[in-house]
C-alpha cells in the first residue's frame, strides 16, 4: 500500500549523488578514501579516534559480543523493547538474552530490575537510548562500579543524542549506531562501532574484514593484497565506499535534520499535552540533555477508550497515514516464546504496555499540514471514550 503520509522518510537529494560520483570516478568502491572521509567526520563529532564503519548495527553488535569473547552460556542484559538484532546476535554467540524491563514513562531501562537480575554469568548489558532520549548513563555505570560486566550501548536511535554534555557511547566500553533509512541520518545500509579501548578497536578492524586488518585503507593496497595474512578469522561486515559517499553529505545535513525533528516533535506535545487518553513518553530530564527525536511514541488508555489497538491502526491506515510499533517485545517472538517462556511478571511495564503504544511519522520533510491531518484522527480517538 502506498502511505500518503509514511512513517519515515529519509532526507535525500542530488548532493548524495554527487558524492556518490566521486567514489565512482575514483573506481575505489570500496574500503577506501569515502570511509576514511566518513569516519573522521564522526571521530571529531564523537571525540574519539577508536571507531570504524560497518556493513550495519547489527554487524557492529555482533562485533561487539565477539570482542568480549564470550564462553558458552554467559548472559547479556537487554531491554526486550528493542528492535529483535541485538537479542539474535546474543543467541547467535552462544550467550543467554536476560530481558530487561523498561520505565514505562521513558521506554528505557528500568535500572532497578537491572540491579536484580545481574548474575556471575552477566558479562554485558545492551541498553538502548530509546526514542532518541538518554537513559541515566552514569546510574547504570553505579551499578555495575564493582564488576566486569561491559556496556554495549545501542545508539541506533540516538545520533544527535548527548547526556550531561558529551555524546551517547563516547564514554562507555562500546557503542553501536546505525545508518539504516528510517535512522535520523542513513547511508541506506551502514553502522558504526565505537570501542572506548584501542586494544578492543585494533580487533574490531581485524574482525570485520577476515581478519585482514592491517592491509586496509592502505594506499598501496594492490601490493599489500598479495601479502595479507589472516591474523584471526574474521567476517566480511565493512562498509562500501558507496554507502559511506551517501554519509558524507547525511552527516553535513545532520544539524538541520535535527533541529526539524526537534520542532516537529515539539508540536506534537503541544497537541497531545491537551488530550485525556493519549500519552507521550516523559521527555523532562534532569540534566539538560539533548534529545534527537528519533521516534516520537504515543500511548493509548485502551482501559478507557472504545477503540481496539488494531481499529486504532486502521484509522490511520483509511487515511493512508503510516504509523509504527517500537517494538513488538522480543520475548514475545515464537522463537523467544518457546525457547524462554518468559512471564508476565519477569516483565511487569513490558507486559502491560505491550499493544498501547505507536509510533507517530517524524521527518525533516513531515508537513505542518501533515502533521495537522495526524492531530485530527488523535482526536477523533481520544473522544471515543
Ligand atoms: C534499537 C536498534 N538496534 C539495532 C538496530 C539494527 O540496525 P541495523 O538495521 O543497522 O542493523 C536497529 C535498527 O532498526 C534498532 O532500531
Amino acid at each position: 500500500m502506498k502511505y500518503r503520509i509514511p512513517f519515515s522518510k529519509p532526507f535525500i537529494s542530488l548532493k548524495e549523488l554527487a558524492e556518490i560520483k566521486k567514489a565512482l570516478l575514483s573506481r575505489m568502491l570500496t574500503s577506501s578514501q569515502q570511509n576514511i572521509k566518513f569516519e573522521n567526520l564522526f571521530k571529531k563529532y564523537l571525540k574519539t579516534n577508536n571507531l570504524t564503519t560497518t556493513s550495519n548495527a547489527t554487524s557492529a553488535l555482533d562485533l561487539a559480543i565477539k570482542i568480549i569473547k564470550p564462553k558458552l552460556g554467559d548472559e547479556i542484559m537487554t531491554p526486550s523493547i528493542t528492535w529483535p538484532s541485538a537479542i539474535n546476535m546474543i543467541e547467535l554467540n552462544g550467550c543467554k538474552p536476560i530481558f530487561i524491563d523498561v520505565d514505562p514513562h521513558t521506554f528505557n531501562l528500568d535500572l532497578n530490575d537491572v540491579k536484580k537480575k545481574i548474575s556471575k554469568k552477566t558479562i554485558a548489558i545492551m541498553p538502548v537510548h530509546f526514542a532518541g532520549q538518554a537513559y541515566d548513563v552514569d546510574n547504570l555505570k553505579k551499578i555495575l562500579i564493582n564488576s566486569k560486566i561491559k556496556i554495549i550501548d545501542d545508539c541506533s536511535h540516538a545520533i544527535g543524542t548527548f547526556y550531561k554534555n558529551a555524546h551517547v557511547g563516547a564514554n562507555v566500553d562500546f557503542a553501536i549506531f546505525s545508518f539504516h533509512p528510517n535512522k535520523n541520518i542513513t547511508t541506506a545500509e551502514g553502522g558504526l562501532l565505537l570501542c572506548k579501548s584501542k586494544k578492543d578497536h585494533i580487533t574490531s578492524l581485524k574482525l570485520k574484514y577476515h581478519g585482514l586488518y592491517d592491509q586496509t585503507y592502505k594506499k598501496d593496497y594492490k601490493i599489500d593484497n598479495a601479502r595479507k595474512e589472516v591474523l584471526m578469522p574474521g567476517m566480511k561486515y565493512i562498509l562500501s565506499d558507496i554507502h559511506a559517499s551517501i554519509g558524507i553529505v547525511q552527516f553535513k545535513k545532520l544539524k538541520f535534520i535535527l533541529k526539524k525533528r526537534k520542532i516537529l516533535a515539539h508540536r506534537y506535545n503541544n497537541f497531545i499535552k491537551q488530550l485525556k487518553n493519549i500519552k507521550t513518553l516523559n521527555h523532562k530530564n534532569k540534566f539538560k540533555n539533548v534529545h534527537s527525536w528519533h521516534l516520537f511514541v504515543i500511548k493509548f488508555n485502551l482501559k478507557k477508550l472504545k477503540i481496539s489497538y488494531r481499529k486504532i491502526f486502521n484509522k490511520f491506515k483509511k487515511n493512508k497515514i503510516q504509523v509504527g510499533v517500537h517494538y513488538y517485545p522480543v520475548h514475545l517472538h515464537k522463537y523467544y516464546k518457546s525457547k524462554y517462556k518468559v512471564n508476565k511478571k519477569y516483565l511487569p511495564n513490558t507486559s502491560n504496555l505491550n499493544s498501547t503504544y505507536i509510533s507517530l511519522p517524524l521527518y525533516p520533510d513531515l508537513s505542518y499540514k501533515d502533521q495537522d491531518e495526524i492531530f485530527k484522527i488523535l482526536k477523533g480517538i481520544d473522544n471515543l471514550e
